[in-house]
């Protein structure tokens, strides 16, 4: 290949922009050529598409957000969409394109692997939520300042003798409400993966209020929801003044961790690598804490296991 795009898609999330420097450095170092390709593959279905050189991709590795911009594209989804996106990839000599997002950014790179233009996928969601990796750029930069951010609320719940009731982002999955949950000594975590009722979480307050404890931190990750709902719950059965944050966006943002940054940087590179041996329909992903690849159809009907084991280990030493 001579020509290559970038692009970033769906959620952004911290380590994009270390993703986009490391395929824009590798391939030019493989004698390539790449664009970058704006607004995930809205820009290529409207051809807002530029040349990256060696330079323009300076000072961003420390940057959260993604220079490239990102979008959810329904457009794309469609013919007319698709038929556009092609276009744009002849007109502009794109041979081949590394799509950095989540699941849903996969599908759709692969369907243009289908329709001639090789993808490579590389992981990148806060959510840590693909089945082909153990871990997603952005991942840990969110349960940094996840953690962060509930220590701060702890401060004042631990002020006024009160329970905090903690959503946090994850989409449907409870990866990051569960690492975040035990940095923070959550009383309990919440999780889609995990049958935990509210009986049991006011169980618990009333457990550790027997031995002397006075504040209480519960994380619950956005796919079970209802926090309002739950701080009421708990503040009617135990008496415990109870309030509900969600924390939000502020999570997808911020200069990314150092993990992020080298496990971009390693994506980026091992994506540049399979195109550069003309080699597409795949997505690259961590095994073991090696760099892997697998065909973007197996990958996407791979299944990531919840860690039941460490939920056990949450509960057992939060009392
Ligand atoms: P993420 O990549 O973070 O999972 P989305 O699910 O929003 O985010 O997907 C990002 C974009 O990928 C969508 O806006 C759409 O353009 C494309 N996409 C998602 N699902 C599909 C699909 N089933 N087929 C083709 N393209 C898809
Ligand atoms: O996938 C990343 C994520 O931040 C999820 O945790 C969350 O459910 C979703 O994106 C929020 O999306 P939006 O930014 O469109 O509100």
């Amino acid at each position: 290949m001579k020509t290559i795009g970038v692009l970033t898609s769906g959620g952004d999330a911290p380590g994009m922009n270390a993703a986009v420097r490391a395929v824009v450095r590798t391939a030019i170092d493989c004698g390539m050529t790449v664009k970058g390709i704006r607004r995930g593959y809205n820009g290529l279905i409207e051809g807002d598409i530029f040349d990256l050189d060696i330079r323009s991709v300076s000072d961003l590795i420390h940057r959260g957000g993604t220079v490239l911009y990102t979008a959810r594209s329904p457009l794309f989804k469609t013919e007319e969409g698709m038929n556009a996106a092609i276009e744009n990839c002849k007109k502009h000599g794109i041979e081949g394109i590394v799509v950095i997002g989540g699941d849903g950014s996969y599908r759709g790179a692969r369907d243009l692997s289908l329709r001639g233009i090789p993808c490579v996928g590389v992981p990148g969601t806060i959510d840590n939520d693909i089945s082909s990796t153990e871990y997603t750029i952005g991942f840990d930069t969110a349960m940094n300042t996840a953690m962060e951010m509930v220590d701060k609320i702890r401060d004042t719940a631990q002020s006024h003798d009160r329970c905090s009731v903690v959503e946090v982002m994850g989409r449907r999955a409870g990866f990051l409400a569960l690492q975040c949950g035990i940095a923070v000594g959550a009383t309990s975590i919440l999780v889609p993966e995990e049958e935990y009722p509210i009986e049991k979480v006011i169980e618990k307050i009333r457990k550790s209020q027997a031995t002397g404890k006075k504040h209480f931190i519960i994380v619950v990750a956005e796919g079970v929801g209802g926090v309002e709902d739950i701080a009421k719950k708990i503040e009617e059965a135990t008496g415990i003044e109870t309030r509900a944050t969600i924390l939000g966006h502020v999570q997808r943002g911020g200069r990314p961790t150092v993990r992020d940054r080298v496990y971009a940087t390693r994506f980026g590179y091992a994506a540049v690598q399979l195109l550069n041996k003309g080699i597409g329909n795949r997505v690259v992903g961590m095994n073991h804490g090696q760099i892997v690849d697998y065909d973007i159809y197996e990958a996407l009907n791979m299944k990531k296991p919840f860690d039941t084991d460490m939920f056990e280990v949450a509960n057992t030493t939060s009392i």
